[in-house]
């Protein structure tokens, strides 16, 4: 860890109390590691947001693989990506039903279209992507 600065936060005192209970609940240990969590929530947004900075997603989709074509569909669109997408896994929820996460490192434009074009594939029931960083520029 570098050198460590402490900062004085002026805040209404019901904000600060919402704040306190959401943090417990979360189950910080105190609200310097809350903030910094959330400091560091908002700088890796806004590495999204430039489009070409490393990050990674993590990419959940829920589909009947009855579906006619979807498997191979969601195949031929992991090699189109191959490069990018560095694992998937696959697993069989009940009789109908598949999840599949598919884990890409890569510009957040590129993940950010891989994400689409997945959750976008016809028969996919339900898909979310949960973007991350590669943690090098956070601190
Ligand atoms: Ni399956």
């Amino acid at each position: 860890m570098g050198r460590i600065s402490r900062i004085g936060v002026s805040i209404n005192t019901s904000l600060l109390a919402e704040f306190d209970g959401l943090i417990r609940k979360m189950g910080y240990a105190n609200r310097s590691e809350a903030f910094r969590d959330l400091i560091r929530d908002k700088l890796v947004t806004e590495e999204w947001k430039g489009g070409n900075a490393e990050c990674v997603g993590v990419v959940s989709i829920v589909y009947d693989h009855h579906r006619r074509d979807i498997s191979d569909r969601l195949i031929e669109l992991q090699h189109e990506f191959g490069e990018s997408i560095i694992s998937s896994t696959h697993i069989h929820l009940d009789r109908d039903n598949c999840l599949e996460v598919v884990i890409a490192r890569d510009g957040a434009a590129v993940v950010k279209e891989i994400a689409d074009r997945l959750i976008g594939s016809k028969g996919v029931k339900h898909g979310k992507l949960a973007m991350t960083s590669t943690g090098r520029g956070l601190r």
